[in-house]
């Protein structure tokens, strides 16, 4: 017998909220399924339906029993607020199904009928704080391990995003609004605006706009979404903005197109544009590490070496060396004398060793140093790219990197009684100009 499914999605919770399909599925259905609450909330569509009204955590009985119901031919409406795909029934309904054996083209059909979801209907309560880029993230570890949803809020505050938390707090679980508060607060200001709407377009509504530092001593509950700002967002007259980034292309008062950029195209800065900023600032503000120049933009080892390989840096050069000569630098390397070698370890231990070229052997995936004071023994597996880099008079190394850009290991020339050897350097340049992909020295 050909039954149906609806999934439906209906929005925040006010009716007008509410798509007109959303409620013409409702409508269609004999039966619908839903969570206690959600029932309620759109109980004036009810009349004359059969109710199934279940727990918060009977999820599964939920779809298990909409899918009985649509075997003996019903149609019947699964119902969730917001968006039933967003944290909502749509998923486990159709891990259901096709455990149970139910594919797209069987008697029973499958509608999934989308909805405003909680970030959307939060953020039109204040403002517009999702005009750029931004990721939700939910703070419930109840199917989630804490360590992942931890490394997610890592993730988004180091790279900017606006960010939506789900389920932030409720009777039981106080704590990791704290946490994240204590994560973002590493990556952000303490003024970064924060917007906290509780039952948005119901009956409690509740808004209350924050900074980052406050967040987590505010009324937080089970139906919070809080919206946090990234390093652009701003509140001016109670409202929550985050720009689109017109400023860099418009006056914003005129409308009118900024020198050197044109409407429809990307910003004159391109793709590339970062580079040619970090080569200037490596030209204007000489450092000691490169490692020191890639925390200031935000970017990988790997990123820095490329863009200082892609012109004038100043005292700074680097190429690349072309990928299947990259063993070949090592036994080149013989020729430049006593070596520095560098490793870093993740959690931020830097080791510097003493060696010469020759003590290097391959063993498998590993290459291995060995002499008589260490062993140090490097996964070669994990080098993607390596690259000659110097600092006119002060360093000469060549950069051993990994897929993320990481730095693996680094040798440089060492200086004796504060000069490079002219003979050893020599040799070093022949090797830069013998294994790189384009000379730039
Ligand atoms: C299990 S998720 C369900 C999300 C829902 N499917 C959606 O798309 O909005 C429950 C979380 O959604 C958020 N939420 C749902 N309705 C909300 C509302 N009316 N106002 C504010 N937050 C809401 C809260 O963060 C709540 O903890």
């Amino acid at each position: 017998m050909s039954g149906k499914i609806y999934l439906v999605g209906f929005g925040p919770g006010a009716e007008e909220h509410m798509s007109y399909r959303a409620k013409s599925a409702i409508s269609d259905a004999d039966i619908v399924i839903g969570y206690t609450t959600y029932i309620k909330l759109v109980k004036d569509l009810l009349v004359d339906k059969e109710v199934i009204k279940k727990g918060m955590t009977e999820e599964i009985d939920r779809c298990i029993e909409a899918y009985e119901h649509a075997k003996l031919g019903k149609k019947v409406a699964l119902i969730s607020s917001g968006d039933i795909g967003v944290y909502g029934m749509a998923g486990p309904t159709y891990e259901v199904l096709l455990k149970s054996g139910w594919t797209p083209d069987s008697e029973i059909s499958v509608e999934v009928i989308p909805g405003s979801t909680a970030l959307s209907a939060c953020a039109s309560l204040v403002g517009a704080p999702l005009t750029h880029d931004f990721c939700s993230i939910s703070l419930s570890d109840l199917l989630t391990p804490w360590p992942v949803i931890s490394r997610r809020l890592e993730a988004a505050a180091k790279a900017d995003f606006v960010i939506a938390l789900y389920n932030p707090k409720s009777g039981r679980r106080v704590q990791q609004i704290v946490e994240a508060q204590r994560i973002l607060l590493n990556y952000r200001s303490p003024e970064t605006p924060v917007a906290i709407v509780k039952s948005a377009y119901r009956r409690r509504q509740m808004i209350q706009l924050v900074r980052l530092d406050q967040m987590s001593d505010c009324d937080i509950g089970m139906l919070t979404t809080v919206l946090i700002g990234n390093s652009s967002t701003y509140v001016e007259q109670g409202l929550m903005i985050t720009p689109r980034g017109y400023a860099n292309k418009y006056e914003t008062l005129t409308g009118e197109t900024k020198a050197g950029e044109q409407a429809g195209r990307s910003l004159t800065m391109g793709l590339e544009g970062w580079e040619s900023c970090l080569r200037r600032y490596l030209a204007e503000n000489p450092v000691k590490t490169l490692e020191k120049v890639a925390d200031y933009f935000g970017v990988s080892l790997g990123e820095v070496l490329e863009a200082v390989a892609g012109g004038e840096a100043g005292d700074y050069k680097a190429t690349r060396i072309t990928d299947d000569k990259i063993n070949e630098v090592l036994k080149q390397a013989k020729n430049w004398g006593k070596l520095r070698g560098i490793v870093r370890a993740e959690a931020g231990t830097v080791t510097e060793l003493f060696l010469q070229a020759d003590e290097f052997k391959h063993r498998g995936e590993w290459l291995n140093v060995e002499n008589p004071y260490f062993h140090c023994h490097i996964n070669w597996e994990n080098v993607k790219a390596a690259y000659f880099s110097s600092r006119e008079q002060h360093s000469y190394s060549v950069n051993f990197i990994d897929y993320l850009g990481r730095l693996v290991f680094r040798v440089s020339l060492i200086k004796q009684e504060g000069q490079f050897n002219p003979e050893l350097l020599a040799h070093y340049h022949h090797a830069w100009n013998d294994l790189s992909q384009k000379g730039n020295q």
